[in-house]
């Protein structure tokens, strides 16, 4: 059982819906004890409430906009006589059509809460793990991570950003007892790509369910892997991007699938 090996509580961010919510359900049918953190305080509480009744675990909301000054310095201190085992780096925002349309604004918000805040908390939490010799940080990266990918050349930029950076302190923390994980799911059905005003029909991939994806990630941990890829088709697209196209050829594939795929008024 992972809560026996790293620790009573686990930690997520985002868990107000989609990917970090099914990590919360899966981790409280493990046993775990839940610190939940996202902006909507409705909704972690009522998911608080129901895993609290169901799985009869202790449930922690703490309703915080991440991207706010010292959000992180203030989670630092409400975590600090905790028993946190298992940390898992979920909250994320996408941007997408032409990076010049784009806000500058929404663009460095998106750079703050994909990559800034993750590497803040891996720092701070990482260096409490390494202590008690125990422990794990899964990020959540992307398969937009394994190539450039115009239309969302930021966001995808973000995500590679995690996926090396998660592979690096996987081989760093190894040693120390630490396991890290990165985690790339391909296209799932959350509110994420409800924002997208994109026909994902015209796209040669399939939508996975949240619960896949968990699943496949909380495997992937056990087996002490450094990175996985949930579901055959994602893997295919990303064994093709890294092996049997050249980096300006599958960029320049994404890019004339996206401008199919996307509302003209946005490109
Ligand atoms: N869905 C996909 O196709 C897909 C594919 C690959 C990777 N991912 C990655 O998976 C992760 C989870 O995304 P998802 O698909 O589950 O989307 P989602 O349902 O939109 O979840 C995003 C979560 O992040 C939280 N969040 C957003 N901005 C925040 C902020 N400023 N402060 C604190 N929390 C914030 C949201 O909660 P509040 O709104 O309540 O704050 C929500 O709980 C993201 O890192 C995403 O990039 C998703």
């Amino acid at each position: 059982m992972l809560v026996k090996k790293y620790g009573e509580y686990a930690l997520i961010t985002g868990a107000s819906s989609g990917i970090g919510k099914e990590f919360a359900i899966s981790l409280a049918k493990e046993g775990f004890n839940l610190f939940l953190v996202a902006r909507r305080a409705k909704e972690l509480d009522s998911l608080a409430q129901e895993l609290r009744e169901t799985s009869k675990v202790d449930v922690i909301v703490h309703a915080t906009d991440l991207t706010s000054q010292n959000s992180v310095e203030e989670l630092e201190v409400y975590t600090q006589n905790i028993d946190i085992g298992l940390v898992i780096l979920n909250a994320g925002m996408q941007t997408h059509g032409s990076f010049i349309k784009t806000s500058l604004v929404e663009q460095e918000k998106m750079l703050e809460l994909n990559v800034m805040i993750p590497m803040k908390m891996a720092h701070i939490f990482a260096n409490r793990l390494v202590k008690k010799g125990s422990g794990s940080i899964i990020f959540l990266s992307s398969t937009f991570a394994y190539q450039a990918v115009p239309y969302f050349s930021n966001y995808a930029a973000s995500k590679s950003y995690i996926l090396n950076f998660a592979e690096a302190l996987h081989v760093e923390l190894a040693p120390k007892g630490v396991d890290v994980l990165a985690l790339s799911p391909g296209l799932t059905k959350t509110e994420m790509p409800d924002k997208i005003a994109m026909d994902f029909s015209k796209m040669p991939i399939s939508m996975m369910e949240t619960d896949a994806v968990v699943y496949t990630a909380l495997n992937a941990l056990k087996d002490k892997k450094s990175s996985v890829i949930p579901g055959g088709r994602n893997k295919m697209m990303a064994f093709m991007a890294q092996k049997m196209m050249s980096r300006a050829s599958i960029a320049n594939m994404f890019g004339s699938m996206n401008v199919k795929a996307m509302e003209a008024s946005i490109l």
